[in-house]
């Protein structure tokens, strides 16, 4: 299978390549020096010219704070770099693997979300990757929608990384306590995007690494495997953080699909930090007594 990544150089399109080639699939990826996917031409130049069976589309604007005050940005790169996308695919006969977020919902919902629970997202940038989801659904290629969340992995930024990085400045952080959703390894992820892939899975589904926790408890967790104390963070409530996006206060995603197609979920959270805290030790030395 020839299989095209988008936004390749991002934290879960590196993952994608990597784990693609790595199963035997020809892998290419491009990114937005390769062209802007909300420009008119660029998906089906991309397309023409790489030929795949399906494309793996983790490009997208993720800026979340900054899509309030850059709307046309966001717009552009979530939901009509998507849209050209699957007119794409649509013209050449391509499958498409979407990958969307937890920011489509509103996080009122203590249990979290199934995968047919309507959109109501609270911020632009969930709404932006709602109607991305929207073009993805009127495909009459076939298409997958893959929902996530809190991703980290072998990028430049994430939350683990910030973590790491102001416990060895700070002697106290504060983390909200007030915020539950799924931490997700982006090579988790990548991997359980495989077997959707082989599978022939067709839909939505949501993909994370099992369980959940809030920022804070995330955060705690950040400390204890890098050795240092997890006293030192300290929980608050959203209200005395507040930030220019809304976040949903609880964003789980329910993986019921998953379990109803018999495909293996990803590992749990625990499990997939502790593996990156260890890849993060042995490739950046990092002292955060
Ligand atoms: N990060 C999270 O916590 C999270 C949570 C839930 C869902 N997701 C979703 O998961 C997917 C992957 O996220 P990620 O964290 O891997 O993203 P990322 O690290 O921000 O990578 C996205 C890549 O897409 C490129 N890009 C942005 N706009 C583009 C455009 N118009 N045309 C072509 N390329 C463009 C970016 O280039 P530049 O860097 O040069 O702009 C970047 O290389 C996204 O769909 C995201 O919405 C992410």
């Amino acid at each position: 299978m020839r299989t095209l990544v988008t936004g390749s150089r991002g934290q879960l399109g590196q993952s994608c390549l990597q784990v693609f080639a790595a199963a035997g699939h020809s892998t290419e990826g491009v990114d937005l020096h390769d062209g802007d996917l909300a420009a008119p031409d660029t998906a089906s130049r991309l397309l023409a010219q790489a030929r795949p069976d399906r494309v793996i589309h983790c490009a997208a604007y993720t800026a979340v704070d900054r899509a309030e005050t850059e709307r046309d940005a966001a717009e552009a790169g979530n939901a009509t770099a998507t849209e050209r996308l699957c007119l794409a695919c649509e013209e050449q006969d391509v499958a498409l693997t979407h990958l969307s977020t937890d920011y489509v919902f509103a996080g009122t919902a203590d249990a979290g979300y199934a995968e047919d629970e309507p959109r109501d997202p609270i911020n632009w940038y969930g709404a932006t990757k709602a109607r991305a989801e929207e073009a993805v659904e009127r495909l009459p290629v076939p298409w997958q929608i893959v929902r996530t969340s809190w991703l980290f992995g072998h990028g430049p930024a994430n939350f683990v990384r910030t973590i790491r990085r102001l416990l060895g400045e700070r002697e106290t952080l504060t983390v909200v306590d007030d915020q539950r959703g799924c931490p997700t390894y982006a090579p988790d992820l990548a991997a359980l995007l495989l077997r959707l892939i082989e599978g022939g899975v067709t839909g939505v589904v949501h993909g994370t690494n099992v369980g959940h926790c809030t920022w804070y408890e995330f955060a705690r967790e950040i400390a204890r495997l890098g050795g240092a104390d997890p006293d030192r963070i300290v929980p608050c409530a959203t209200a005395s953080f507040p930030t220019p996006a809304r976040r949903p206060a609880c964003s789980i995603l329910r993986d019921t699909r998953l379990a109803e197609l018999g495909v293996a979920p990803a590992p749990d959270w625990r499990d997939a930090l502790a593996r990156y805290v260890a890849w993060l030790d042995e490739n950046e030395e990092r002292s955060l007594s």
